[in-house]
């Protein structure tokens, strides 16, 4: 069975049309809050929409307020409507939240390297995704793309965490995902709320709950950093092989093109070397505290 060792390398996901620099101007065509902090922004992109692969980012720019990183959050095969899940932290992503159908934004991309899509495709393996908080965003383009070939893969199973359950993402389709054969979803929160009758714990404490061969299974995390480290640790324990644990780091950026040097950790460049990289490729750089 092929491992996955060089496999971003070989296989080099989709890059922008033009000058990397330089954005495109898009239309919101729909606004959906999902949280009482986190919209998803569908852009109209019909024109002339790059591809993109499971796990690449935009730059998404916002007049008068600038840049930040966005993980494309929608289905490949439907590149022409670019969605977003953006959760507001900050100078940018805040007044994200109150954008409107209609309003322009700029977007520089897709950038980085992708998930295994197609390695997981080829060895039949069974995917295991890992995701905390706003971490669905990026892996929900592996779900759109599992479901849409369903019989090229293995079995999916999504287990996924959150503070609260007021801070579940993409609730209704969490509910029809787990309705697809060979689908599972398993959800947790740290702080149950009245209502919620399902489990409460860290994302890990899910891993007991579903059964999973360790030698036929790629895993795909992402989230906080500290959940990453406490999921890749179980899982190397339950017997999965680091190069076929994939994590993506959300790290600070500037350019996304390897350029100004703000996401380099020594040789690395978490813009065009990741944001998605094999465990062993990246533990490294999790002992790195963001500068
Ligand atoms: C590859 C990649 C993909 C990503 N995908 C997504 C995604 O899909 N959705 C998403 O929502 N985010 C995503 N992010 C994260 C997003 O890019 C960051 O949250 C980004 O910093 C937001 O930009 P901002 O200008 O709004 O926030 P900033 O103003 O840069 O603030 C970022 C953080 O710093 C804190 N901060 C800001 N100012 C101060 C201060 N003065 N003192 C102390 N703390 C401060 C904020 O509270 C916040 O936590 C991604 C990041 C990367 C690298
Ligand atoms: S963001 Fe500029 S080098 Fe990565």
């Amino acid at each position: 069975m092929a491992t996955g060792s060089g496999t971003i390398d070989a296989m080099r996901p989709p890059g922008p049309l033009a000058d990397p620099m330089l954005p495109r101007f898009l239309r919101i065509r729909r606004a959906s809050k999902e949280t009482h902090d986190t919209v998803t922004l569908e852009l109209d992109d019909s024109e002339a929409a790059p591809r993109f692969a499971p796990g690449q980012f935009n730059m998404l720019y916002l007049f008068g307020a600038g840049e930040a990183a966005i993980s494309i959050s929608g289905s490949p095969a439907r590149p022409e409507t670019l969605v977003h899940t953006v959760r507001g932290v900050g100078a940018v992503t805040a007044p994200l939240l109150r954008a409107k159908r209609g309003h322009v934004l700029g977007v520089r991309g897709p950038y980085g390297s992708a998930w295994p899509i197609e390695e997981a495709a080829n060895t039949g393996c069974d995917l295991l995704l890992l995701a905390g908080g706003i971490g669905l965003a990026p892996l929900r383009p592996v779900i759109y793309e599992v479901l849409r070939r369903r019989r090229a893969f293995g079995r999916l199973i999504i287990l996924y965490g959150v503070r609260t359950p007021a801070d579940l993402l993409y609730r209704k389709e969490l509910n029809q995902w787990r309705t697809h054969p060979g689908v599972t979803v398993k959800l947790i929160v740290d702080r149950a709320a009245a209502g919620w009758s399902g489990r409460v714990g860290v994302l890990t404490d899910l891993l007991g709950a579903v059964e999973f061969d360790p030698a036929e299974t790629i895993a795909m995390a992402c989230g906080p950093e500290v959940m990453m480290r406490f999921a890749h640790r179980e899982l190397a324990r339950r017997g999965v092989p680091e190069q076929r644990v994939y994590l993506s780091l959300e790290r600070n950026m500037k350019c996304a093109v390897g350029l100004c040097g703000h996401c380099q950790f020594g040789p690395t460049f978490i813009c065009k070397d990741g944001p998605v990289f094999t465990a062993d490729q990246v533990l490294p750089l999790l002992q790195v505290r963001e500068l």
